[in-house]
């Protein structure tokens, strides 16, 4: 495993529509173990491959990961992940590991129904409400270029905060 790099503010990457995945094997095995350790080093709760420059749809996600010990770790891992189902509505406080400092409150859906591939192509559906709903569709948005910035219930929420702040009131991803 290793550590990425991960794109911020301005970055191309960020803004650009990742390709699905065709290809099943070691290449993306590794991708999305260093995903993984990029998102646990950064205390981040999920990361889009474009946040490390790689336009290709690939997801890590752990809404509660395991502070003591990184074998305990399980994390998410979604291939060309599709929202199938959504339900509701929830407003909260986003921020994301892209966009240091910012945070601001986005409408999503409370529930949303996904299917994808796991890292050896098999189909799977995963459903989430509230907290992981929210950084399902952060995410899933990440791999059509599309930041939280450009959802926000109003500009006027939009704030600059420290990173305490950041952690205690909204979750990076
Ligand atoms: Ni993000």
């Amino acid at each position: 495993m290793a550590i990425r790099i991960i794109r911020k503010g301005e970055d191309q990457a960020l803004r650009q529509k990742a390709k699905p995945v065709t290809q099943f094997g070691p290449a993306i095995h590794k991708l999305l173990d260093d995903m993984a350790e990029t998102m646990y080093h950064a205390d981040g709760i999920g990361l889009a491959a474009n946040q490390i420059g790689i336009l290709k749809r690939l997801v890590v996600i752990d809404v509660a990961p395991n502070e003591d010990s990184f074998a305990k770790r399980a994390w998410i891992e979604l291939v060309n992940p599709e929202i199938i189902a959504r339900e509701g509505e929830q407003h909260e406080r986003e921020a994301c590991l892209s966009l240091p400092g910012l945070s601001g409150i986005v409408e999503r859906a409370a529930y949303v129904k996904v299917r994808a591939q796991d890292r050896n192509g098999e189909f799977f559906e995963i459903e989430g409400r509230d907290l992981l709903a929210r950084c399902l569709q952060h995410e899933i948005d990440h791999l059509d270029g599309i930041l939280f910035i450009d959802r926000l219930d109003s500009m006027d929420d939009l704030r600059e905060a420290s990173e305490d702040e950041i952690a205690e009131e909204a979750a990076l991803s």
